[in-house]
């Protein structure tokens, strides 16, 4: 397959777009050329408006795009799909793979007809051998399928290399992710022909990132490992999160649980925040899939597993809700209630499985008012979440779900006469602890992907204008209570004992009632 020269990625999403954003402007002499089906996509990637939010990614997509004084422009952005796949020697598969709504394995499964879709258009299209890449997560195996697809409609002499490569940046931080990856991963056939591929896309990475990272492995292994690796994420996350509901009955910090057990080497500190839940397209489909495969291969135990990753992460979403019943007296009806963050994680605009979409729903439920502050994601896209999801509005009994929910552009017009806040995301302007200086190693990345441009909101005009007792509920543990308990917010945080834990504690040490474990 000797070198690549020239590349076509189908899907302009938030893998593809980023992925070759970074691989063109390391790689000048690359033509890279991203394509899509949706005309407003690409349309908004040759835009100066980006269709998507995340650090860093203007600077790097406009250099490649648009060229500069001393490089000319090798980036492009095209709803051509056959011409782009005509002309490359390698193509990337980066289309989504979202959970199969119906059909075997609905609500588990991934579906692949976006992928095979994209498969046999290559077949179709190409008069010259093709290097394809799996860059969409897929389950264990699908190279097989891909390959026969490719074999069976292909024009006769044309070859085909089917190539895993699966994606591991995290949204918000994608640019630094890409720029700097732990490692590229590249699963191919073991034999000649498989090896050499695998060794062309390893020349595309080497353009920055160095040799030993680059990872190569046969193709089951290459694909199993990052269903793995979002599993292994997501169940760090979901055990903290089950400590916390331990620590919110017990008096435990669940921020001092972290760092006692972070600090074990063994277990490591990273992701292990606790929150309202995870959110993202990815944690929730992959696992599911890993139980939809485990299934499927008669390990029922295996799935079981897998599978209470997820159910605890619902659970975290529905026990955070009740807690906010509970401390506000048991009714929401009519109260105003200030939902700050709407995307799933800070530095995206992305809004897919965010816990603030089912949040909202419970609320809408209690019959609140509500009133949504986010800085990046775009009303109309808040509306398309709270519209499709379960049909809120029948739930609130209401006619439209702008009966009870509107949306602000800043956080006091949100605030204003709210009986309590809920913070869902981990924005830095809602957060009003210190700033920590970057450490060194930080510093030094190329780009820290930390962008939050808004300044912190001001929590004192904030408590001027609510009404009393004001609740906030942190879901994200961002705030410091202590300072806010100083302003007179009744502050309760997810894995800490909260206000209400306080009063009951206080209420049986009273009167001796309630028999207490502690
Ligand atoms: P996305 O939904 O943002 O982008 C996919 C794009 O593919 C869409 O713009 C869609 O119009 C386009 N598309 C679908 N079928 C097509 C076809 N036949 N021809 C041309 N274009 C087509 O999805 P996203 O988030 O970029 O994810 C893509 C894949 O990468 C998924 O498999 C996902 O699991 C995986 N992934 C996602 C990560 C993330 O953070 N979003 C991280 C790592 C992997």
């Amino acid at each position: 397959h000797g070198r690549v020269q020239n590349i076509c990625c189908i899907g302009a999403g938030y893998v593809g777009g980023p992925t070759c954003a970074v691989i063109a402007n390391k790689n000048p002499h690359l033509k890279v050329t991203v394509v899509d089906l949706s005309q407003p996509r690409i349309d908004a990637w040759n835009s100066p408006h980006l269709p998507i939010y995340e650090p860093g990614l203007q600077e790097i997509v406009e250099l490649a795009r648009d060229g500069s004084a001393d490089r000319k422009p090798n980036l492009f952005f095209s709803t051509d799909v056959d011409a782009a796949i005509a002309e490359a020697d390698l193509v990337f598969v980066s289309v989504n793979t979202p959970t199969k709504v119906s059909g075997t394995g609905a609500g588990f499964a991934s579906e692949l007809s976006y992928v095979e879709s994209a498969i046999r258009k290559i077949a179709e299209v190409a008069t010259t051998d093709k290097i394809v890449v799996e860059k969409s997560t897929v389950p264990v195996r699908t190279a097989d399928s891909m390959r026969e697809i490719l074999s069976a409609i292909g024009k006769p002499g044309v070859r085909f290399e089917v190539l895993s490569n699966p994606e591991f940046l995290a949204e918000g931080t994608a640019i630094p992710d890409l720029l700097t990856p732990d490692r590229i991963l590249i699963g191919s056939l073991v034999n000649e022909s498989g090896l050499s591929a695998a060794s062309a896309l390893a020349n595309v990475y080497a353009g920055w990132v160095p040799r030993d990272r680059i990872i190569t492995m046969n193709l089951w292994s290459s694909e199993l490992a990052k269903l793995a690796a979002n599993a292994l994420l997501a169940q760090r996350i979901s055990s903290i999160n089950a400590l916390s509901a331990i620590c919110e009955a017990t008096g435990a910090d669940v921020e001092e649980i972290a760092f006692a057990c972070g600090t074990d080497t063994r277990i490591g500190s990273k992701m292990l925040r606790a929150s309202v839940g995870f959110g993202g397209s990815c944690f929730k489909k992959d696992i599911l899939s890993l139980t939809y495969i485990s299934e499927t291969l008669h390990l029922p135990e295996v799935a079981a597993y897998w599978r209470s990753v997820v159910d605890i992460n619902e659970y975290q979403k529905d026990r955070f809700t009740n807690r906010i019943i509970t401390c506000l007296y048991n009714s929401l009806t009519n109260k105003k209630i200030a939902v700050l963050g709407f995307s799933y994680k800070k530095d995206t605009g992305d809004t897919r499985e965010s816990a603030a979409i089912s949040i909202i729903k419970n609320l809408a439920g209690e019959r609140a008012k509500i009133s949504i502050y986010d800085p990046k994601v775009e009303e109309r896209q808040i509306w398309q979440d709270l519209q499709g999801y379960g049909n809120v509005s029948s739930v609130a009994g209401a006619g439209s779900v702008k009966d009870f929910v509107t949306v602000e552009n800043n956080v006091y017009d949100a605030c204003a006469d709210a009986h309590a806040i809920i913070i869902l995301t981990e924005w830095d302007e809602f957060s009003n602890k210190a700033i920590a200086k970057p450490t060194a190693a930080q510093a030094n990345k190329p780009t820290n992907g930390h962008a939050s441009t808004n300044p912190r909101m001001d929590w004192s005009r904030v408590a001027d204008t609510m009404k009393r007792p004001m609740f906030v509920f942190d879901g994200r543990n961002v705030v410091d209570a202590r300072a806010l308990e100083e302003l007179g917010f009744r502050v309760e945080c997810i894995g800490k004992p909260g206000t209400n834990w306080a009063k009951e504690r206080m209420l049986q040490a009273q009167t001796g009632k309630g028999a207490s474990p502690v």
